[in-house]
């Protein structure tokens, strides 16, 4: 069955251009992000991975391990890394799992058939330190991802878990957020939010981004 928001996901084993990991032991105490590419020396997965290389100092920040797969084998990977950091102007600085025997693949559900019975469509799991599920989408072959909206995610994500507030409709950094509904204690809500809050209406309470 998929994998659903809030599963624990299945640990693995499997080879990776950083040499074997053991996925729950390397994720450790970080957010991981897994995404999937449906195989190498492809023109969108090109670009889709050196942008995540470039990108790879947000993922630090925010304390975000990144780790790509494709079917494709550890020395498949090695020769297309060379053509990633030529074309993209950027050097590969993550592992990229090989997983010619699927296991990761069908353990996350990463081929869907209709799409094609052998490759990887474009899966993402944003999972956080306890190994729980946070976020999944599928975006198909042709259509490369946005790893701003990704990292937009991560930021929302992680300003629930430490300040009790959820992100409204297009949220960017800087911008207002919405205290969570479950918060309603009127002494809590002067604690937690010493900024103040506007009540637009009682469920919904908008408040400046408390780490800002
Ligand atoms: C690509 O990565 O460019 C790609 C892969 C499979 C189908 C279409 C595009």
């Amino acid at each position: 069955m998929a994998l659903r928001i809030g599963d624990t996901v299945p640990n693995f084993t499997q080879k990776s251009t950083e040499g074997e990991i053991n996925f729950h032991e390397w994720a450790g105490d970080s957010w991981v992000v897994l995404f999937s590419h449906p195989a190498d020396f492809t023109p969108v997965c090109t670009t889709e991975l050196g942008t995540v290389a470039k990108l790879k100092p947000e993922f630090d920040k925010r304390n975000v391990k990144v780790l790509a797969l494709s079917v494709d084998d550890v020395d498949s990977h090695k020769g297309w890394i060379g053509d990633i950091n030529e074309t993209q102007n950027t050097s590969v600085n993550y592992p990229i799992l090989a997983d010619p025997d699927r296991t990761v693949s069908d353990l996350y559900d990463m081929i869907h058939p209709n799409a094609n019975n052998t490759l990887t469509v474009r899966s993402v799991f944003i999972i956080d330190p306890q190994k729980k599920l946070r976020l999944t989408f599928t975006y198909p072959a042709s259509t490369g991802r946005n790893f701003e909206e990704i990292l937009r995610v991560i930021d929302s994500l992680q300003l629930t878990d430490n300040y009790s507030v959820a992100t409204p409709a297009d949220w960017k950094e800087g911008e207002d957020v919405v205290i969570v509904p479950s918060l309603k204690d009127p002494d809590v809500l002067k604690e937690k939010f010493p900024k103040g809050y506007e009540e637009v209406k009682p469920y919904l309470r908008m408040t400046p981004q408390p780490n800002k």
